[in-house]
């Protein structure tokens, strides 16, 4: 699996309202700027600006791959529960697919808001929303979402983003869904997303059901009845 192929991906589905939240958040005035969970760096890497770019994550592969990809920022392995920075000592603190994955989604919010003064969660998915068609294809949002319990993740937390923004004491400025049209997967970008879909299925379910998945999304994305919706939200606010 190349996740960084993966989170590239994901910054695309982004890209429109990540631009827009930037330059609203004043990205262009900001002296320092943190990623939490940064990854691989599909997105630090984009950022254009003269501020000081940082980036954290808990994964010493993924932070080897962002130096590589993301070599302007300095990069820092810590928890994301736990920041190891002084109180409002970014101008702005983001991130992007990050909550669902942690253990304690407020406190990671409330961490910060603590180390800075404009807090962005870009995109938070929310499955339990998810929209699948032809109905045939519900089952695999079902296993998907199940393997993605089993890794650990909390796959509604986008649900749940607005309340966390507000707990944490972020006086939110604007949230909601991302308005992204769907766009018609490419063939590298389906082999890709099926790559990470038999990853994840591999263990739960047999090889048979998944090829039979696979025919049955190929076939319906080629005659144009494959839709694919999962609801993401972004919050951001002033801490
Ligand atoms: C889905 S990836 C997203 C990476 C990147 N933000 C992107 O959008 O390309 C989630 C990242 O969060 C990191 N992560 C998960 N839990 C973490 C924690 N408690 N502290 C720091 N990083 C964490 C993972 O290692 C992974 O790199």
């Amino acid at each position: 699996m190349n996740w960084h192929t993966r989170y590239l991906q994901q910054a695309e589905w982004t890209r429109n309202l990540r631009t827009y939240l930037f330059e609203k958040a004043g990205l262009a005035d900001a002296c320092r700027v943190l990623e939490v969970g940064c990854g691989t760096g599909a997105v630090l890497r984009e950022i254009k600006s003269p501020a000081s770019l940082h980036g954290l994550d808990l994964e010493p592969a993924s932070l080897a791959e962002c130096r590589i990809h993301a070599s302007a920022a300095s990069l820092t392995r810590a928890d994301a529960h736990l920041l190891p920075y002084a109180d409002k000592s970014f101008d702005i603190v983001y991130c992007h697919f990050l909550l669902l994955w942690v253990r304690n989604p407020l406190q990671v919010v409330r961490e910060m808001a603590r180390v800075g003064r404009t807090v962005l969660a870009l995109a938070e998915p929310d499955y339990n929303q998810r929209v699948d068609e032809p109905a045939a294809l519900k089952q695999l949002g079902k296993w998907q979402t199940e393997a993605l319990v089993r890794q650990g993740a909390n796959p509604s937390f986008g649900a749940r983003l607005a309340e966390t923004f507000y707990q944490a004491g972020i006086q939110l400025t604007e949230t909601g869904p991302i308005q992204s049209a769907e766009k018609k997967r490419s063939a590298e970008e389906w082999e890709n997303e099926w790559a990470v879909i038999e990853a994840d299925l591999a263990e739960s379910v047999s090889g048979e059901d998944i090829q039979k998945m696979k025919v049955l999304d190929e076939n319906a994305r080629k005659s144009d009845e494959r839709v694919l919706h999962v609801p993401t939200y972004f919050a951001w606010g002033k801490s």
